[in-house]
């Protein structure tokens, strides 16, 4: 496959960036996003240019890291990660687009690569849970009922890629945020610090500059994970309870 690369490149935080455009000649169908970008670089290399900067661990959808825009949607076409996307998702001869995640809370590092500690702040804010509870307890020893179960583990998927924040038109952080507190407000551990968690978490969201949502779902849409909406109605509930509660109303 023949394929046009529109590559935003970006020294730091403070320089501008613009496009950049690249061409490859021999991409394999097989090869997912990151390989075909790994081609790039060795290019970029062999004729001594600074190879494009972009984020990725795991390569195995589940760490999170490989957050880039590709034509307009986070991760790209399919509602997956960069890693796990392949070349077979586009055309031969196609132009793709490929653009850092844009949200004033993910500032620009280099080129692709956006500064996410934002989302690890929000989660040492109260996405944790301090009472001791012991060993890893036999399968089935708490008593849960399954659906309960299920609704943890669902929103336990949730590998704070960013794709959320990257798709809502005002950043807002509330799926990622939301998913976290449903994880541990369904399950018994969670319950000691449920009402602080739900306010300090909010709270911490708010401050790093994210914004509000509007409920337009391009968050769950576009979530590699689908995560799904009702988290966000279920922070919405722990959030005006623990309010409801507070000495801090
Ligand atoms: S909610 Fe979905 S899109 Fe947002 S950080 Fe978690 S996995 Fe990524
Ligand atoms: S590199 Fe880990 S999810 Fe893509």
């Amino acid at each position: 496959m023949k394929i046009k690369l529109k590559v935003w490149r970006q020294k730091n935080t403070q320089d501008k960036g613009g496009f950049q455009t690249y061409n490859l000649d021999d991409v394999s169908p097989d090869m997912s996003f990151l390989e075909m970008f790994d081609v790039l670089n060795e290019n970029l290399v062999r004729e001594g240019k600074d190879p494009v900067h972009f984020d990725h661990d795991c390569r195995e959808g589940i760490c999170g890291m490989c957050s880039m825009y590709i034509n307009g949607h986070p991760h790209g076409p399919k509602q997956t990660t960069t890693c796990q996307l392949h070349m077979r998702s586009f055309k031969d001869g196609d132009t793709i687009t490929v653009e850092p995640w844009r949200a004033k809370a993910f500032p620009v590092v280099k080129d692709l690569v956006v500064d996410r500690s934002s989302f690890d702040r929000v989660m040492q804010a109260g996405g944790y849970v301090s009472v001791n509870t012991g060993g890893v307890p036999d399968a089935n020893e708490i008593p849960i009922p399954k659906k309960v179960a299920d609704e943890a583990f669902d929103a336990a998927t949730c590998i704070g890629c960013g794709a959320c924040v990257a798709a809502c038109k005002n950043a807002s952080a509330m799926l990622f945020t939301s998913a976290k507190i449903s994880q541990l407000a369904l399950l018994p551990q969670g319950q000691v610090e449920r009402k602080t968690r739900a306010e300090k978490m909010v709270a911490q969201m708010d401050a790093e500059g994210f914004g509000a949502c509007t409920n337009t779902g391009a968050c769950s849409a576009e979530c590699p994970k689908g995560i799904s909406l009702e988290n966000i109605a279920r922070m919405n509930r722990e959030y005006l309870s623990a309010k409801a509660s507070s000495d801090n109303i």
